[in-house]
């Protein structure tokens, strides 16, 4: 795992953003997990100009989205599909129906859930996943308890989630579904390479926990720390609280010149 801390969620995003960038040029036809949320919208805007400027191209790249709320409606401007859309897909170019995510309307959720994971492994599993972490520790939707080998599933969300959420529906934590179809814990640590981006203060004890506290399902996002290649893009208030920031520090200034992150 390397953690990287920034001065600020610019940097943050344009640290995330170079992650990303590298594996493009490494892969063209890169297999991309995306996020939505308000934590990788600065790098999405970074990206969306590296493709304005021709430095990268989507074109032959796939994307899968990590969760979606269950039964809002197809055109709900919250719905991860068309949030991710908006915030991200429209503004680079990815081709005709290369951006796929689990079905939160279909009447069948477990099935839609098996054909997701199907569909994750027909193009050859995920290369790289961006990933936020929630302030209790969740990674995707699996709220804590998900057991550390889940597969896409229907999860609830906890109340802390859904309170954290509501700013997307006009502060009506009503409104902010209850359930959400997920990637499982085991879904995310099947992809080749996890970069996790958070900023400000209200992560830092869940980014503590995660990167430096024991391997427990109660931390959902502490499951990265079996992952062989792990990035944690931070900013210096989600670091606030992480007791080894020194020894990140040191140990990101002096990494060799021929080793990327
Ligand atoms: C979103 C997702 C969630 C968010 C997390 C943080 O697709 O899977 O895990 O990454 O809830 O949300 P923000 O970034 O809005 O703080």
């Amino acid at each position: 795992m390397e953690v990287v801390i920034t001065e600020s969620p610019r940097a943050a995003a344009a640290t995330a953003a170079s992650v990303v960038r590298g594996a493009l040029r490494a892969d063209p036809s890169l297999v991309l997990g995306v996020a939505t949320g308000s934590s990788p919208l600065l790098m999405y805007q970074d990206l969306a100009v590296s493709v304005e400027r021709n430095e990268i191209s989507f074109s032959q790249a796939r994307a899968f989205l990590l969760d979606e709320y269950v039964g809002l409606e197809a055109d709900h401007p919250e719905r991860y599909g068309v949030f991710i859309e908006r915030s991200f897909t429209r503004h680079v170019d990815f081709g005709r129906s290369a951006v796929f995510g689990p079905d939160g309307s279909s009447d069948d959720l477990a099935d839609a859930c098996r054909q997701y994971e199907s569909m994750i492994a027909s193009a050859g599993g995920i290369g790289l996943q961006i990933l936020g972490i929630g302030v209790d520790g969740h990674i995707g939707f699996n709220e804590p308890m998900s057991s550390l080998s889940s597969r896409t599933r229907l999860k609830t969300l906890t109340m802390a989630t859904r309170v954290a959420n509501a700013r997307f529906f006009s502060d009506n934590v009503d409104a902010v579904p209850r359930h959400v179809v997920t990637q499982g814990i085991g879904t995310i640590l099947d992809a080749g390479h996890l970069l996790l981006i958070a900023t400000g203060g209200n992560k830092a004890e869940a980014i503590a926990r995660a990167v430096e506290g024991p391997l427990t399902s109660m931390v959902p996002a502490s499951a990265l720390q079996l992952h062989p290649r792990v990035t944690i893009v931070v900013d210096e208030s989600a670091a606030e609280h992480l007791s080894y920031a020194d020894y990140y520090r040191e140990t990101f200034n002096s990494k060799p010149t021929w080793q990327t992150l």
